[in-house]
């Protein structure tokens, strides 16, 4: 006897009438029209079953702070950093596991259930690694959050910077960060991409940094970080984040810089409702639109994935912890309007995203846990489209959230509704 059957799902490769078997947590079988005795049955009416967003890049630290103590006026970077550094001194440990707990659960609501949240070592005092450790702790029946050690002021530009970063790993933080962008220099920038990475081997610990935020298109970290990532053996455990100056990076290097990145298996994360808002600030008009060169990387054989990386704190102040809308954000700026490309769109939060953070037991096959998100969508297009609703979510075959379909009702004299048309949100 199964535990749960999930009949008539639609999956995101595009099969249609397909049944999801699973048994103690796990996906048993998945086959079309299946029929076999279980202690529930849920008939998914056509809807696109999927497993669960993954958001690999985050601040949860900082989430939910939206105009503590003030908002950011220029909407630059370096104002939110510099913001950041007014509401650090005045942050408490329970506020802020509060905003983190509440972050998650709409996170949880939106099957978004793994979360890699950069979290500030550059204070002595640790108090947001430890408010996050413990947030960590409380919601891993539910989510999985993982934590990158990440000296927001540069960590060799912070006194004790990297004592304080090693601590936190002491800790129990999980991966090592970093922001050489962020240094004093462009060779400082280099020296702690090349530290934090042998820290990293040391440790046996993955890396995932904050790499080339800036429109300058000089700014070339993301060249050191594949080197390092190929010198000390990490290939597959290295992620540079943002990398926004290949935007404005000229071709011919660019040309010479994909194929290291794709040889060295450093994979990439773009955050496009981020840095389509705060790259380019400096522009008059053209401005530039500050993402990373995505469809280009993915044709270079990259890892690419989408994060949100803000939600309503100093350096962005919309959001709903909804990967579909940075999908959809992606999916534009990119300029990924073809089939294939919005395909890679809901890939860059789903499938990339875990490959990225490395999570065991993810995917829709036997043997995967079986953690779905049932979205009110016929297929992966729709479901961007209209940032669908999300029916259901299970995390290895408990149910943790549900919301009724939702169809609009409309009231117009001698105009009836054509349901064939009808637009689901
Ligand atoms: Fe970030």
């Amino acid at each position: 006897m199964l535990d749960l059957l999930i009949t008539n799902a639609r999956l995101p490769d595009g099969r249609d009438g397909m049944s999801v078997a699973i048994q103690d947590g796990r996906i048993r079988e998945v086959a079309a029209g299946l029929d076999a005795p279980a202690h529930e049955t849920i008939d998914a009416n056509g809807w696109l079953l999927s497993p669960p967003f993954c958001d690999p890049h985050f601040h949860m630290d900082a989430t939910l702070s939206y105009g503590l103590p003030r908002v950011n006026e220029s909407g630059t970077l370096l104002e939110g950093i510099a913001l950041w550094g007014e509401l650090k001194p005045l942050l408490k440990a329970e506020d802020l596991v509060a905003r983190a707990l509440a972050y998650c659960d709409w996170a949880v609501a939106r099957g978004l259930l793994a979360i890699r949240s950069h979290v500030d070592t550059s204070d002595p005092s640790l108090l947001p690694v430890e408010a996050l450790l413990e947030v960590k702790k409380r919601v891993a029946p539910y989510l999985d959050l993982q934590l990158v050690a990440f000296p927001q002021d540069g960590v060799l530009r912070t006194k004790g910077g990297v004592e304080n970063l090693e601590r936190a790993l002491d800790l129990g933080v999980d991966i090592v960060g970093g922001i050489p962008h962020f240094e004093r220099t462009m060779a400082e920038g280099a020296a702690s991409v090349k530290l934090l990475c042998e820290l990293a081997a040391e440790r046996g610990k993955r890396v995932d940094m904050h790499c080339d935020e800036t429109d300058d298109p000089l700014s070339r970290h993301i060249e050191t970080l594949a080197f390092e990532a190929q010198r000390l053996g990490l290939q597959g455990r290295v992620n540079g984040s943002h990398c926004t100056s290949m935007h404005s990076m000229d071709n011919y290097y660019a040309s010479k810089l994909l194929p290291l990145i794709a040889e060295s298996g450093v994979s990439v994360v773009a955050n496009p409702l981020i840095n389509i808002t705060l790259q380019g600030r400096h522009d008059s008009y053209p401005k530039r639109r500050g993402m990373t060169r995505v469809p280009e990387l993915m044709a270079a054989g990259v890892t690419v994935a989408f994060g949100h990386d803000c939600v309503m704190d100093p350096w962005y102040g919309m959001g709903s912890a909804d990967m579909l809308e940075v999908a959809h954000m992606g999916l534009h700026v990119a300029q990924m309007t073809s089939q294939p490309g919005i395909r890679a769109c809901f890939d860059a939060v789903t499938t990339n995203a875990a490959r990225v953070m490395g999570l065991p037991g993810y995917g829709l096959e036997a043997g995967c846990d079986a953690s779905f998100v049932l979205l009110q969508a016929r297929d992966v297009t729709e479901a961007i489209r209209l940032r669908a609703n999300r029916l259901k979510v299970w995390r290895k075959g408990k149910l943790l959230a549900e919301t009724a379909e939702v169809a609009p009702r409309l009231h117009l004299e001698g105009r009836p509704m054509d349901t064939r048309f009808i637009t689901v949100r």
